[in-house]
C-alpha cells in the first residue's frame, strides 16, 4: 500500500489557515518571493510527495460586509492570490519529480487557452502537471469578469463537461509521433498526424488543432473538488484525484464511498480515482510540544477572517447574522457540500456563528491532528485502512517552513512502516499516483 501525498498552497498569503500570514514562524511576505516557493517546493520533493497543488480564485472576498475593505483588512483567504500557473513555471525549474498542479476555472477561461497553459506546463515540467478543475461560485468573480451574476449550478456543470471534452480533444490533436523534427529532410511535423478537432457545441466552437506537440503525459492529471452529487458526477467522469473536506472518519467513508460507487457509471474503475483527504497536522518530538503548536496556531484565530472567507465560500454576506446564533437555516448558492457540513457541525456541537468563523479561520473545515510522527502515522494507516481515503491533501500552519517538521519526522516513519514510497519511481506525475 502506499499513501499518497499532496500539499496545499495558495499562491498568497493564507492557506486554509487564514491566521498563516500572521504565524512568527511564516516568513513576512515572503509569499511575494521566488525563494518562498522554491523553498518549500524543495522540502516537499525531498518528502517525496506525489504533488504540490496551488488552490485559487478569481477576486478578493467581497460579499462579507458587501464590501472588499473587510476582507483586505483581516488579510482572509482571498487577500492576495498570485496566479498560479506562472509560479508552477518557477517551481519546476528548481524541481524535477514532484507533481505541479494548479486551479483554473472552467467559467472564466477558454479551452484553447488553457489547454496551451496545460500543455506548456506539461512540457516544461517533463510530464508533471495537473488541473485542479473548478467551476466558480462567487459573485466577486462574476464581478470581474462581466457576468451579472454566477452562473446557475446545473449551467455550470454543463459548460464545464463541454470543456473538458474540447480540452481533452485538444491534447489529442496531435498524435504522440506527429513531431519529425527531420533536419535534413525539412520535414517539421506530420500534418496527418495533427486533427483539427472541429467543436461545435453550446459553449464553445473550436477548430484546433493545439500548436503544441503532444505532451509527456497527453495531458495534465485532472483534479476535482466538487461537493453537490453533479459535482460528484463530474468527478466520477473526469478526475484522477479528487480533494475532499471532512471532519471525521465516518464523513470520510462516505464520501469516498460515494464517490468510488459513480466510477462504473463513466466506465470506469474505482481505483483510477484517488481520493485525497485534508489534514492540517502538527508534529513534534513530543505529543506535549505538538498540541503547543496547535494550541499557538489556534489562539491566534479571529472569528471575522473566517466569516469573511465563509462569506465567499458560500457567496452569502455572513455579517448581517447574529454572531451568539446558530446558523441552521441559512441557504446558500455556493459551496453547498461544505455548508451542509457547517450546518451539522453547528447543531452536532451547538456552534454558534462566531464559532463556526473561529473554525473556519483555523482551517476552513480541514481536521488537524497533532501528535508524534507515530501517532499521525498511526492516523494516517487507520484511515487509508478504513477506506476513509488513498491519501492525505497536507495543509499548512505556516510558511515556508510549515512542512519541514512532516518531512522530516513523519515521512520516514511512513516510510518505515512501508506505508509510503522511498523514491520517486517513475518520472510523470501520473506514474506517482499508480
Ligand atoms: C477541498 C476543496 C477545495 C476547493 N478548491 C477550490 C479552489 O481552489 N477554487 C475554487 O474556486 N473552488 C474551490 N473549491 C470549490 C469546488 O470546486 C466546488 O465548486 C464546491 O465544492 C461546490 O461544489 P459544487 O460545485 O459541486 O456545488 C474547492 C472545494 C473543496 C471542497
Amino acid at each position: 500500500m502506499t499513501i499518497h501525498l499532496a500539499a496545499f498552497l495558495i499562491a498568497g498569503n493564507a492557506a486554509h489557515s487564514q491566521v498563516l500570514w500572521r504565524h512568527p514562524q511564516s516568513q513576512p511576505g515572503g509569499f511575494l518571493t521566488l525563494d518562498y516557493y522554491k523553498r518549500i517546493a524543495q522540502t516537499l520533493e525531498r518528502g517525496k510527495f506525489d504533488l504540490l497543488f496551488f488552490a485559487d480564485r478569481l477576486a478578493v472576498s467581497t460579499r462579507f460586509g458587501g464590501d472588499h475593505r473587510y476582507g483586505l483588512a483581516y488579510g482572509d483567504q482571498d487577500a492576495t492570490r498570485m496566479d498560479p500557473l506562472p509560479v508552477l513555471g518557477a517551481i519546476a525549474a528548481v524541481t524535477s519529480r514532484i507533481g505541479l498542479g494548479a486551479t483554473r476555472s472552467t467559467t472564466y477561461s477558454q479551452p484553447y487557452s488553457l489547454a496551451r497553459e496545460f500543455s506548456t506546463l506539461d512540457h516544461l515540467s517533463a510530464g508533471r502537471a495537473a488541473w485542479n478543475v473548478v467551476t466558480s461560485v462567487n459573485q466577486g468573480e462574476a464581478d470581474n469578469f462581466g457576468l451579472r451574476e454566477t452562473l446557475g449550478h446545473d449551467e455550470r456543470y454543463d459548460r464545464a463537461d463541454e470543456f473538458l471534452d474540447v480540452t481533452h480533444k485538444l491534447w489529442r490533436s496531435w498524435q504522440p509521433e506527429a513531431l519529425l523534427l527531420d533536419a535534413d529532410g525539412g520535414h517539421y511535423a506530420d500534418p496527418d498526424k495533427v486533427n483539427p478537432i472541429d467543436h461545435r457545441g453550446t459553449h464553445f466552437n473550436v477548430r484546433g488543432p493545439l500548436n503544441i506537440p503532444a505532451s509527456p503525459q497527453g495531458g495534465p492529471v485532472i483534479i476535482q473538488a466538487g461537493s453537490s452529487h453533479r459535482g460528484q458526477d463530474f468527478a466520477a467522469r473526469w478526475a484522477e484525484v479528487v480533494f475532499g473536506i471532512q471532519p471525521d472518519l465516518a464523513r470520510m467513508h462516505r464520501f469516498y464511498q460515494d464517490l468510488k460507487s459513480r466510477a462504473e457509471k463513466f466506465g470506469r474503475r474505482p481505483q483510477d480515482i484517488k481520493v485525497l483527504t485534508a489534514v492540517m497536522p502538527f508534529v513534534a518530538a513530543s505529543k506535549e510540544q505538538a498540541e503547543e503548536q496547535r494550541a499557538r496556531h489556534n489562539a491566534m484565530v479571529d472569528p471575522a477572517v473566517g466569516l469573511s472567507t465563509l462569506s465567499s465560500h458560500m457567496n452569502v454576506d455572513f455579517s448581517k447574522y447574529a454572531l451568539d446564533a446558530p446558523i441552521d437555516d441559512i441557504q446558500v448558492e455556493g459551496m453547498q457540500g461544505l455548508f451542509k457540513l457547517v450546518k451539522e457541525l453547528s447543531r452536532e456541537g451547538s456552534l454558534t456563528l462566531a464559532d463556526i468563523g473561529r473554525l473556519y479561520a483555523s482551517g476552513v473545515l480541514v481536521p488537524q491532528v497533532a501528535g508524534t510522527a507515530a501517532h499521525i502515522a498511526d492516523w494516517m494507516e487507520h484511515i487509508v485502512a478504513q477506506q476513509g481515503a488513498d491519501g492525505f491533501v497536507i495543509t499548512p500552519a505556516h510558511l515556508p517552513e510549515g512542512f519541514d517538521d512532516f518531512v522530516e519526522l513523519a515521512v520516514p516513519e511512513l516510510q518505515r512502516r512501508g506505508q509510503f514510497r522511498w523514491d520517486y519511481e517513475g518520472d510523470t506525475l501520473r506514474s506517482h499516483l499508480r
